[in-house]
């Protein structure tokens, strides 16, 4: 791990309710956190004002305006209301399962960063561009940074792997290495990696060299489990 604090951010997609969320969050905020920063991204109705001490509350996901009529989606102005700063954008979800192209990331990017957001952009590889080997994948990730501001300070890269997202199959440490050891030629952002984190392998993971911190799905929904990754980070 390189030498800034560790990331541990939780992505709970559209799991976990408000209530359980505050009580999530008010049990992390007791905890011994403070070697790491700590994020969890609930789903919209389950967002939070931002003030607590020891973690960051963000939204996973926003559409790149101050409000108006933009059916389903929240704006700017909702994430104020609610002091929040973080945004995930690019996860693999709304890529595939929402058709988000690269276009419309790169309008929400630059949106964002011009509102000085910190936000988690999110890349990852399918298996059938895995199986094409080393060059294939470092191109599609190359592809997917691009119109994207790398140089952005307030940027955090996710490298997800399609292929490792809730299938409790991780990466490779290998492959997470050499993935990120090429990102960072890209970029200086930190880099995280994601998919199938979980607290048994969360040690090994945060020891690689090139990895930044993490961003885990499944294994955030509970405290037990999310709580054993941050501890991973004092570890390793
Ligand atoms: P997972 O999800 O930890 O359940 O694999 C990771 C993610 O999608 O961010």
């Amino acid at each position: 791990m390189n030498h800034q604090k560790p990331i541990i951010a939780g992505n709970f997609k559209s799991n976990l309710t408000r209530s359980e969320v505050l009580k999530y969050a008010k049990a992390l905020e007791n905890l011994p956190t403070n070697h790491a920063s700590v994020y969890i991204f609930p789903t919209h109705t389950a967002l939070l004002e931002n003030h607590f001490k020891h973690l960051h509350i963000g939204a996973q996901n926003a559409f790149p305006a101050i409000n108006g009529s933009f059916t389903g989606e929240i704006t700017l102005s909702h994430l104020q209301e609610f002091h929040i700063t973080s945004l995930i954008i690019g996860h693999s979800e709304r890529r595939t399962l929402l058709g988000e192209s690269q276009d419309f990331i790169n309008e929400k990017f630059r949106f964002y960063e011009k509102e000085r957001f910190t936000i988690f952009y999110c890349i990852g590889e399918s298996l059938a561009i895995r199986k094409n080997g080393k060059n294939a994948v470092n191109d599609y990730l190359a592809s997917q940074l691009e119109g994207i501001n790398v140089d952005y300070e307030n940027l955090v890269i996710a490298y997800e792997p399609i292929w490792a997202i809730g299938t409790g199959i991780s990466a490779g440490l290998e492959e997470i290495e050499s993935t990120l050891t090429y990102l960072c030629e890209l970029t200086p952002a930190p880099l995280l990696y994601g998919g199938s984190v979980n607290a048994n392998n969360a040690e090994e993971i945060l020891g690689l060299e090139s990895v930044g911190g993490v961003l885990v799905g499944s294994a955030s929904l509970e405290i037990s489990s999310f709580s054993g990754i941050i501890n991973a980070a004092l570890k390793s």
